[in-house]
């Protein structure tokens, strides 16, 4: 069977479990007992909802949605990475070669049951909602929705009953579809190639979270991409700009290991895991949990 909640200590339990424990911990509560039980269990089924997310292409997003979704999951977490992008990336280094053929105009009107899309991928735990050519569009059939700034918001809720970790991995634009992302995601990590136009593009997502005002959006810039043999890279690290305040002290440099992603067709970890950039993923998602 597969479970449907894990516990911090490692236990897992079915839908079916929990729900047998939820009315026990009602009636205990009945009782006058410790309501510890559906307490836990309500802040276990919290999903938590990352982006990765530019309005700068080439940045090194899908590698870092991979890697840190299978990061996750390793470390014992139940996590779906839902490519966004429809050049589908992602879905590809995770082996999924199947297009389903979903069309952002019907996802936007909530008639796509997207749950029915998922597939597994070659880890535990780890599940793939693909990308497809369908997904286009984005912005005009968001644009055109009734709640523009809301769809994703539902069209990922149900999933908080089976993941603990969604990850989007978000084709590059600052468009309606990049409002719903911001507005849906508990943390935006926007990797940043340490160069003035990769900054500039930081300095852009947030004044559309001011001018649009999103929200309390968790915005987390990190370098990607960063090759220390170039001056330039080399200075911007040295001295990050006050926009860089947020990012965590681990960056991801360039690495051919990364390159192989492709090759391999699994995130870096897999088929090189000493390598530095498996261990500086590996630390990025620790500093993100
Ligand atoms: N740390 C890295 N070191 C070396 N190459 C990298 C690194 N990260 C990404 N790349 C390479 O750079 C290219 C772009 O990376 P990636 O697809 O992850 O970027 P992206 O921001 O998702 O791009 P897009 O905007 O097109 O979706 C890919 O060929 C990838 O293999
Ligand atoms: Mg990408």
């Amino acid at each position: 069977m597969r479970a449907a909640y894990a516990m911090t200590d490692g236990r897992q339990f079915g839908h079916a479990a929990v729900l047998e424990m939820r009315a026990h911990a009602v009636a205990s509560r009945r009782h006058g007992h410790a309501i510890f039980l559906s307490h836990s269990l309500g802040r276990l089924a919290t999903m938590k909802t990352w982006a990765l997310y530019s309005l700068k292409g080439g940045v090194g997003k899908t590698a870092a949605a991979v890697n840190l979704a299978y990061e996750a999951a390793a470390s014992g977490k139940h996590v779906l990475l839902w490519d966004l992008d429809p050049q589908g990336a992602a879905s590809w280094y995770m082996g999924i070669d199947e297009s389903p053929e979903i069309s952002a105009k019907r996802v936007v009107a909530g008639k796509e049951p997207l749950g029915r899309y998922v597939r597994p991928s070659a880890f535990e735990r780890l599940d793939v909602l693909p990308g497809d050519r369908g997904y286009r569009d984005w912005d005009a059939h968001i644009h055109a929705s009734k709640q523009p700034r809301k769809v994703l918001e539902s069209l990922i809720e149900p999933f908080s009953e089976t993941y603990s970790l969604l990850i989007l991995d978000c084709p590059p634009g600052i468009g309606a579809l990049a409002t719903a992302i911001l507005r849906a995601a508990d943390r935006v990590l926007v990797p940043v190639v340490p160069t003035p136009l990769s900054l500039r593009a930081l300095d852009e997502v947030n004044a559309h979270v001011e001018a649009k005002k999103v929200g309390k959006t968790n915005i987390t810039p990190f370098f990607s991409m960063a090759d220390r043999r170039r001056r330039m890279h080399k200075d911007l690290i040295a001295a990050p700009p006050a926009a860089m305040k947020k990012a965590p002290k681990t960056f991801i440099d360039y690495a051919t290991h990364v390159e192989k992603m492709g090759e391999h067709r699994a995130p870096v970890a897999v088929f090189a895991p000493r390598s530095r950039a498996a261990s500086q993923y590996r630390a990025l998602y620790k500093t993100l949990a």
